[in-house]
């Protein structure tokens, strides 16, 4: 298989690091780095037909319909060169089904499945000190990972906001929705002998480290 065609799938809570992890995986590597909530909220930004449609569920922190999501992830595996770092997708099982059917139809390999794995109490306070920037997507964190100069984004100084969903109300329900129904996710792929499990908690650059090592394995 060519390593163009190869998918890094990464699953886990919200707020476990998957985008920071996963953007600095891609960037070391050559990988293209997707994330299903990024495109989204791009489309709810622009006000297109999938983004009006979307904003409904996010705010509620619900997941937005399977047949929605597929159709989003086919168009990134139909166009992209690059081996693809996939964040946010597939999130029920379902959409397991449809990424195992899609890369059939398109070639591509599930290469490895990483969890990322934190507490709840870890994940609330990683998310409400989250600061996003809306033009390049780089993510902050006001304790963690704080911008150089005040609150705006040190790659293309953009003001960085907060993210609708990281309210506390709706950071609770979006993990309940996590474990209702992305754990089942967790077990098609350990079934399947694809998933690999780095603990989260800890300084990104030893949560990076934990990544690099699984992924050697
Ligand atoms: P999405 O954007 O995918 O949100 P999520 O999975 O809930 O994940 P997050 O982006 O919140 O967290 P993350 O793990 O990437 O953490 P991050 O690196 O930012 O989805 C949003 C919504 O879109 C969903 O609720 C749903 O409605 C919809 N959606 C998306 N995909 C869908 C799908 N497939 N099907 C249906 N609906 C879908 O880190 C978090 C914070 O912690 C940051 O501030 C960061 O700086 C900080 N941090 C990271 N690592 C560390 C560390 N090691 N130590 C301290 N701080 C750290």
């Amino acid at each position: 298989m060519l390593e163009a065609k190869r998918i890094l799938v990464l699953l886990g809570p919200p707020g476990a690091g998957k985008g920071t992890q996963g953007q600095r995986w891609a960037e070391e590597h050559g990988w293209r780095y997707t994330a299903t909530g990024d495109l989204l909220r791009q489309a709810v930004q622009n006000q297109t037909p999938l983004g009006l449609q979307a904003k409904a569920y996010m705010d509620k922190g619900l997941l937005v319909p399977d047949e929605v999501m597929g159709g989003i992830v086919e168009e990134v595996m139909r166009r992209s060169q690059q081996p693809l770092v996939l964040d946010g997708y597939p999130r029920t099982l379902p959409q397991a089904q449809k990424l195992d059917e899609m890369v059939k139809r398109w070639g591509w390999e599930i290469f490895a499945v990483v969890l990322f794995v934190l507490s709840d109490e870890e994940i609330v306070e990683r998310l409400s000190a989250r600061r996003i920037c809306p033009n390049c997507q780089a993510i902050y964190n006001l304790r963690s990972a704080p911008p150089k100069n005040d609150e705006l984004c040190d790659e293309c100084e953009t003001p960085l906001i907060q993210r609708d969903d990281d309210k506390p109300e709706v950071i609770r329900k979006r993990l309940a929705v996590y474990k209702e129904q992305t754990l089942p996710v967790i077990d098609y792929y350990r079934a399947e002998g694809l998933l690999k499990e780095v603990n989260a908690s800890g300084a990104p650059e030893e949560v990076y480290e934990r990544l690099k090592g699984v992924m050697s394995e």
